[in-house]
């Protein structure tokens, strides 16, 4: 059926983090560009990035050395072709983000060099941060800025329902407003950035926005989607309750020395791997897991203390507010920590250009799935693919887009926006009146996130997948047609993504990398 639609783009890009904002901004250079994101558009994971990006900036460093370690950690199963790309276009990405303002911290003043740090499973210091701990908020405030004055349209408080087809390919998408105004955009080409789905989980760093949209909407359109039982656990999340619940203490605490201790005080990492405290993520968190396992589920400690108290505040001055807010004087004492979901190393599959699967559909960032990560990404790796595939996906889908619509981008030359400044209220459909909100019944968001936190967490067995896959499938989505609430709309898609994530796992009866399967291998496997 034809799409009547409410707004014409030449390109629609879907969130507002690193990916879909670099995208929109390669972009908005050749052709008119509408961007929608479900909340504020500073909000989304890029903002709580913490650690910093990876890099080989150092003279003594090389993509060579960073790509070695990325397929290290990755377990085996990255896409080498992707990762030479991720390592080699990284330092011209990171100096794309200088360029817009991004002003990393360096080892001096201004002129010095830049301050590189470690993290787990680097071989040398290459992370640049900024503000200390305060990464995310640098680079979103820096790629906001440059796109509020590079004529992309930005709409806020607009989510994606569902992609639109015609012949197999994607030609926009059908959104809704918070108020629950429904709306509709043709577009040349359609470019999702709509980052991770922690939210899976009932422990997670994520924001409340990482409900994983994106991949559920591509997933019914019928693009490929793969690895979606790789999610990261981050070893290390602020594991008290309350406001503080889940606050990522970021995994360059280790890199400036921390250690994990049991409850005993003891060296949990020491004889477990030679990198100890800094061996790859996968390794740390699911030892952590089995340790909390064995003390009744009571979190494991993060021991800074050996690290001076003003070195903390200076260098991690988010975490240090966070902790202290906790009621934890981390420079004398130990802080409890716990496993938390923290990134999808699965998601929409695409090529080195963002491609997906179906024509006209481009993918980038947390959401895709480009093979650099592997089985286990590899820490502050992440904005970096952002960077890195938000730029080449934005370029290809200019192609596309002119390929499919000859007349895309021709106002750039003349003047004339084809695309609607859109103000809250334009061209949106009112949604009918809910008489009788469906009610899906028997469960809640609450209920999905602790099943797949119990069943479908850092150690798994086939029994506890079983008994996950056959409890979310006996659960009802929300019926798109008649959801007036953005809520519902997640709902139904962490309903799909959550038996899709036990069903890949089952599907893969050997550890590897964040899947750890703790029953035993099939023979046939263990050869
Ligand atoms: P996001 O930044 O998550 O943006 C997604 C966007 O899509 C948001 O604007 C969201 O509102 C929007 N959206 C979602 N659904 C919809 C919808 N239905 N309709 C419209 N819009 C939608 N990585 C590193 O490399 N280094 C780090 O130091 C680091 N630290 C981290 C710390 C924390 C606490 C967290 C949570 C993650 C961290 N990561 C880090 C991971 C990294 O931040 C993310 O993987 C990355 O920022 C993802 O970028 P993105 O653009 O793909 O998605
Ligand atoms: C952290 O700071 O520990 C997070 C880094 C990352 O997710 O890559």
């Amino acid at each position: 059926t034809d799409l009547h639609p409410d707004l014409r783009t030449d390109l629609l890009v879907i969130g507002s983090g690193i990916a879909g904002l670099t995208a929109a901004l390669h972009a908005s250079q050749n052709m008119d560009v509408l961007l929608v994101t479900k909340s504020e558009a500073g909000e989304g994971s890029t903002r709580y990035a913490q650690g910093g990006i990876a890099g080989a900036l150092d003279r003594d460093d090389s993509p060579a050395a960073h790509a070695r370690d990325t397929l290290v950690a990755g377990a085996g199963l990255c896409d080498e072709d992707a990762v030479r790309v991720l390592c080699e276009e990284g330092p011209g990405a990171i100096r794309e983000l200088i360029d817009r303002g991004v002003d990393f911290d360096r080892v001096r003043g201004p002129g010095s060099p830049y301050a590189l740090c470690l993290e787990g499973a680097h071989h040398r210091p290459r992370i640049l941060h900024a503000g200390g701990d305060a990464t995310g908020v640098a680079i979103e405030q820096a790629l906001l800025a440059a796109v509020h004055g590079s004529g992309v349209v930005v709409r806020e408080h607009t989510a994606l329902v569902d992609l639109h087809l015609e012949g197999g390919d994607v030609v926009g998408a059908e959104l809704m407003t918070t108020g629950g105004g429904r709306l509709r955009v043709r577009a040349a080409a359609t470019l999702l950035a709509t980052g991770g789905a922690g939210q899976l989980f009932s422990h997670t760093t994520n924001p409340a926005v990482a409900t994983g949209d994106g991949v559920a909407a591509a997933w019914r359109a019928g693009a490929a989607v793969e690895d979606l039982e790789f999610y990261q656990f981050h070893p290390t999340a602020l594991a008290i309750p309350g406001a503080y619940s889940s606050f990522l203490v970021s995994e360059a605490v280790r890199g400036e020395g921390a250690t994990l201790r049991d409850e005993h005080g003891a060296r949990l990492m020491q004889g477990i791997d030679p990198r100890a405290d800094l061996a790859p993520r996968d390794i740390v968190s699911r030892t952590i897991a089995q340790v909390m396992a064995a003390q009744d589920g009571r979190p494991v400690r993060l021991d800074a203390t050996g690290i001076a108290g003003d070195r903390l505040r200076e260098r991690f001055p988010t975490i240090d507010a966070a902790v202290r807010a906790a009621g934890i004087d981390w420079g004398h004492e130990p802080v409890p920590v716990t496993p938390a979901a923290h990134y999808w190393m699965g998601g929409i599959r695409t090529d080195l250009d963002g491609r997906t699967t179906l024509p006209g559909l481009f993918a980038a960032g947390e959401c895709a799935r480009t093979g650099v990560h592997g089985a286990n990404r590899l820490a502050s790796n992440s904005l970096l693919e952002g960077a890195v595939f938000g730029a080449r996906a934005g370029a290809a889908a200019v192609e596309e887009a002119r390929r499919r619509d000859p007349s895309a981008g021709r106002h750039i030359s003349s003047g004339a926006p084809r695309t609607a400044a859109a103000s809250p209220g334009d061209a949106v459909r009112r949604a009918p009146r809910a008489t009788a909100v469906p009610s899906p019944a028997s469960w809640t968001r609450t209920q999905l996130q602790e099943l797949m936190w119990a069943r479908v967490g850092p150690l798994r067995t086939r029994e506890q997948l079983d008994t996950a896959a056959a409890q979310l499938a006996t659960w009802t989505a929300p019926d798109p047609a008649t959801a007036t609430t953005i809520g519902e709309l997640e709902n139904r898609n962490l309903l799909d993504l959550a038996r899709l994530v036990a069903t890949h796992a089952l599907a893969r009866p050997a550890s590897v990398g964040a899947h750890h399967r703790l029953d035993p291998i099939p023979e046939v496997l263990a050869c």
